[in-house]
């Protein structure tokens, strides 16, 4: 049977990557599915995470970073999520195309036409069975990111430019209601763990 493919979205600081190793240890105790697989975006491949340093720190045009965002997906996709989920293991990916309508169509103003135009070349139908989307306002995100670490080229961004990703996270999860849940990720880490495993558990 064909695996389950999962994925962590939200903006910077929202808490995703907290939650990820967690959830992947809980899938991990059932008997009843296959092997479970973290992994990321832009990365989870060796060519993937070399694209991704230079999308986290070179500056580019944005139509050149939308292009290297699916170039390196249509690696993962290949190398690592396909192969899994033929496998029957789960994947649980750290962002995945919705991050690319978030970040470059909703923060930086790429038409959403072209991004569907590459989602449908890159994927070829290939969408998640379950988007988990983290969503915190603006000043939680910073104060969380303020004290972790230091600012990436995403990172360094202007508050209006998140509060465009987030709207168009948002827009995409009502558009989308069966595919995404949204996570109010302002609660405790404590309390979000008890969301998510009433999530995962109905999987
Ligand atoms: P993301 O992957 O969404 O960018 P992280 O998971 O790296 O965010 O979290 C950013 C920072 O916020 C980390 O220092 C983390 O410990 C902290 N954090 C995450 N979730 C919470 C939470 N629910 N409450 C308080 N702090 C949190
Ligand atoms: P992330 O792994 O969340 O960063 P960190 O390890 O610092 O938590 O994501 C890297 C950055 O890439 C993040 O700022 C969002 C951005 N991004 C896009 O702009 N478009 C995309 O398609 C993806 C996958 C990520």
């Amino acid at each position: 049977m064909r695996g389950k493919f999962i994925t962590f979205e939200g903006i910077d600081g929202a808490g995703k990557s907290t939650h990820i190793d967690w959830v992947a240890a809980r899938l991990r105790e059932r008997k009843d599915i296959g092997a479970v697989v973290t992994t990321r975006e832009p990365g989870g491949t060796p060519l993937g995470e070399d694209l991704r340093q230079i999308l986290l720190h070179r500056k580019m045009h944005l139509e050149t970073e939308a292009l290297l965002m699916f170039a390196a997906r249509r690696e993962h996709i290949a190398e690592v999520i396909e192969p899994a989920l033929d496998r029957g293991d789960w994947v649980i990916s750290d962002r995945f195309t919705d991050a690319t309508f978030a970040y470059q169509g909703g923060g930086r103003g790429l038409a959403t036409a072209r991004l569907e135009a590459l989602e449908d070349w890159v994927q070829a139908g290939l969408q998640p069975d379950l988007t988990l989307l983290f969503d915190v306002p603006l000043e939680t995100a910073s104060a969380r990111l303020a004290g972790a670490r230091a600012p990436d080229k995403f990172e360094a961004e202007s508050r209006a430019f998140f509060e465009r990703t987030r709207a168009e996270y948002l827009r995409r999860a009502a558009q989308a209601p069966g595919r995404f849940r949204v996570i109010d990720a302002t609660q405790s880490i404590e309390q979000i763990r008890v969301e998510l495993e009433k999530i995962v558990s109905m999987l």
